[in-house]
């Protein structure tokens, strides 16, 4: 499995060397847990703006930025300037299907890969029609707003539904999975099906990154 470590929790003022130090570890992306106080509670807007705009500085490793805003559309312009890999956006946020395309060949005309993520309880099937046209879903395991919480043990089920599902109809999208996942529960992730998964607290916690993200990615 791939690893997309969340920067949610990276304390500022060393900001710099643990992005170093994360780089240099083996992370494989840097996720960016984009909140506007509107969609979750929390607002991180500035931020993952700054510390976006350091890791465009100091590394190429590739930017996988979780948008969990309202106004998707302003916010997809504001991180399409940083060049990300992959820009993901939250199904719920849509008030229609035409309007969660509409996001979608906008992403991918700016030469960006595209991400639809869905909440614990929103179902599989409310996204299958999008899947020939993406490229990740992010299943989260947590209720998204905050670092630090416990996996919802139910959202494996899903995880395993959704690559069946993907398997079945021959499609080409990988499954991330984000939110309380660590060294504990990991292996259930990669046995239901997951190529990527996102930790914050499990590494950014932990006493030795290396160590941590190399038992993560098996
Ligand atoms: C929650 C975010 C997750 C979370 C991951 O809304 O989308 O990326 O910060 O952090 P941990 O691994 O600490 O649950
Ligand atoms: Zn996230």
């Amino acid at each position: 499995m791939e690893i997309s470590t969340s920067i949610l929790n990276v304390e500022k003022d060393n900001c710099i060397k643990t992005f170093y130090n994360l780089e240099t570890a083996g992370t494989d992306y840097f996720h960016i847990d984009v909140m506007d106080g509107k969609f979750v509670e929390n607002n991180t807007t500035e931020l993952m703006l700054e510390y976006t705009e350091y890791l465009n500085t100091i590394t190429n490793l590739p930017l996988d930025i979780h948008l969990m805003v309202e106004d998707v559309f302003s916010y997809i312009k504001s991180f399409l300037i940083f060049e990300p890999n992959n820009i993901t956006i939250h199904y719920e946020a849509a008030k229609t299907s035409e309007e969660l395309k509409q996001w979608i060949n906008y992403i991918k005309e700016n030469n960006c890969k595209v991400g639809i993520s869905i909440k614990p309880n929103t179902e599989l099937e409310k996204i299958y029609e999008f899947l020939p046209y993406i490229h990740t879903v992010l299943i989260m395991t947590v209720e998204p707003g905050k670092g630090g919480q416990a996996l919802i043990p139910s959202t494996i089920d899903k995880i395993r539904k959704l690559k069946k599902y993907i398997i079945e109809n021959n499609l080409e999208v990988d499954i991330e999975a984000d939110g309380g996942i660590n060294l504990n529960n990991y292996l259930e992730l990669k046995n239901a099906g997951c190529d990527i998964i996102v930790a914050g607290t499990a590494i950014i916690n932990s006493k030795d990154f290396k160590e941590t993200i190399k038992k993560l990615k098996i």
